[in-house]
């Protein structure tokens, strides 16, 4: 979800619905404002994409309102309807909110006892309820009343006809940023729709709370702090498509970009070099456990083959919403790293505050400077990937291997400079090479589903490919390690089954193609990927020969990503937007 929220311009309005549609990303099944339009409050909620909210504005008349708050919504209680999309309003107040209440069915019991009605099914409600319960003419008393009572995390920001020049504003668990440009204030979940307004920056930290009027008040508790401004970049064009198709498409081809960016400095002919770390923080540990979600737990679990075989260190990844739960074994000697492309995932978040309370060592990979996961962890290695706007995660993940590898070359104390830089080039993407992709991605429409199949290294990357097309074209897709088909998967082999085989020559290779023989003997539709050709397959789309597995990775990689989005393009769906997915996923 993502918040939005502006007082001191003359029409609040454009502010908003700009600010929404940088944050769409984040989840997307309706959205809402509310503005104090000549002291009275409005608001307008429609599901769906910004712009059916966009259409309702304009029919409503408006009369340039200065004070607003939005909220574009990914449903965590109740259905995306309109009635259960923010802002949320009491008598007087409307509030928007991301995060969880955890006690709100008992405080919804509590109010509803003293009369109050609710309309909807969320969370939030009760909290522009709780607010106009407690409010006697004393709004910030009122606003600290209710946060009191609040359990769960949140970034809320309320706005009410009572105090119609003022908005208030609290943060706990749920990133929110309040930044200005001279007497005109911001607010925003992330940086993105900030950027190009305001000029500098406070990033509120958990339990800090307020309000804004023509200046900006803060408090902790009951302590008043002054704000702790940043300077906030001014380069809105890098977040644009700048001409390919899809976000997704365009971060695909940046990738070799930012892995340049990723190993500036990093991969220097005398071996890696991380500014950000020096050995003494290695002393003593002798296990490593990577905690992450999604496509970074899977760049987590090449991390894994690559610090066990070159840097000797025992290394176990898990899922953050797993791990947090599972009362697992943390000693003091494990180094905890966790990697997350948006730095706010809430569950990777709380793992890492976990095993910073059992005094274990934090290191955070992350794409976001001053998000939670980069505040929270005791060092961290900035991914350099640039915003990434597409949900399904591509240049991100790339960043996230490739420090990973220079990670562990780190701790080997390993010179790979030159492979490295092999690696990177295989990014750049080859205009015949997305042509053949192109053509090929038509005979993978319309099957039972896809195994993508690998060994080693490759069986990470396998399920990360297998992710992205499940993620953008919606079609069942699996990451199985190669050896194990014959375990169970081979059962579902038919023309109708589609397997993708990423095929090295460098490990396993000759393993890796009888498990390929065993499917098309059970005449699956393979399409292999390798610099070695093989006859038998139905497709082959040929890589670099190169002497290193991580090499032929890096470009199998880019094939994975480029047909998941040309078979998605040719089912017509939104690759940025995939249905149900969100960008950043701050609940649990
Ligand atoms: C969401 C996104 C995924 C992402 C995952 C972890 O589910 O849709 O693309 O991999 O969160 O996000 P993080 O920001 O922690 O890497």
């Amino acid at each position: 979800c993502g918040i939005v929220g502006c007082i001191g311009i003359e029409n609040v309005v454009d502010y908003l619905i700009e600010g929404l549609k940088e944050l769409e990303y984040r989840g997307y099944d309706s959205a809402g404002i509310a503005v104090l339009d000549n002291g009275e409050l409005k608001t307008i909620k429609a599901v769906g994409k910004i712009k059916n909210l966009e259409d309702k504005i304009s029919k409503v008349k408006l009369n340039k309102p200065s004070v607003g708050i939005a909220h574009t919504r990914w449903a965590t209680h109740g259905k995306p309807t309109e009635i259960n999309a923010h802002p949320h309003r009491g008598e007087f107040s409307a509030v928007v909110h991301n995060g969880i209440i955890e006690n709100y069915q008992e405080i919804k019991k509590f109010l509803q006892k003293e009369g109050v009605n609710f309309l909807s099914q969320t969370d939030t409600e009760v909290i522009v309820k709780l607010f106009e319960y407690y409010y006697n003419g004393d709004e910030v008393e009122a606003f600290q009343k209710t946060l009191e009572k609040l359990d769960g995390a949140y970034a809320i920001l309320l706005i009410s006809e009572k105090f119609p020049k003022k908005i208030l504003f609290a943060k706990k668990g749920s990133p929110l940023i309040v930044a200005k440009n001279e007497n005109k204030i911001y607010f925003a979940s992330s940086d993105a729709p900030l950027i190009g307004h305001a000029t500098t920056a406070h990033y509120l930290e958990d339990d800090e709370w307020g309000w804004v009027d023509e200046e900006i008040h803060i408090f902790k508790g009951h302590e008043k702090l002054s704000p702790r401004f940043k300077d906030l970049p001014n380069n809105k064009e890098s977040a644009k498509k700048s001409g390919f198709r899809f976000y997704m498409e365009k971060e695909i081809y940046e990738q070799y970009d930012v892995l340049k960016e990723n190993t500036l400095g990093r991969n220097t002919e005398y071996g890696i070099h991380f500014e950000e770390l020096d050995r003494e923080f290695f002393e003593g540990i002798n296990n490593i456990i990577i905690s992450a979600c999604g496509t970074s737990y899977h760049a987590g679990l090449v991390g894994k083959y690559l610090l066990e075989r070159d840097a000797k260190i025992r290394t176990n990844v898990e899922v953050a919403s797993e791990l947090r739960y599972r009362e697992p074994l943390l000693t003091k000697d494990t180094l905890f790293v966790v990697i997350s492309q948006s730095g706010e995932t809430a569950d990777t978040l709380e793992t890492l505050k976990m095993a910073k309370k059992a005094g274990l060592k934090t290191l955070a990979l992350c794409n976001v400077d001053n998000s939670s996961i980069v505040r929270e962890a005791d060092r961290t290695i900035l991914l350099r990937a640039g915003i990434e706007k597409g949900v399904a995660s591509t240049k991100a993940f790339a960043t996230q291997v490739m420090t990973l590898w220079m990670l562990s070359n780190y701790l080997a104390k390993k010179n790979e400079y030159h492979i490295i830089n092999e690696a990177i080039e295989v990014t750049k993407v080859d205009a015949t090479l997305h042509e053949k992709i192109k053509r090929l991605s038509k005979r993978y429409l319309h099957g039972h589903g896809f195994f993508y199949i690998g060994r080693d290294i490759f069986f990470p990357l396998a399920l990360e490919g297998a992710l992205k097309l499940k993620e953008i074209s919606y079609i069942h897709a699996e990451g199985y390690p190669a050896g194990e088909m014959k375990h169970g998967p081979i059962a579902l082999a038919d023309p109708d089954l589609y397997v993708v085989a990423l095929l090295s020559k460098n490990i396993l290779f000759e393993k890796t193609k009888s498990n390929i023989e065993e499917l098309v003997a059970r005449d699956a539709t393979v399409l292999t990927i390798s610099s070695e050709y093989i006859e038998m397959t139905d497709d082959f789309v040929k890589i670099n020969d190169t002497s290193h597995p991580m090499v032929e990775f890096f470009e199998m990689m880019v094939v994975t990503q480029l047909l998941a989005m040309e078979v998605a393009i040719r089912m017509g769906n939104d690759v940025d937007m995939p249905r149900n997915l969100a960008k950043s996923v701050t609940v649990e």
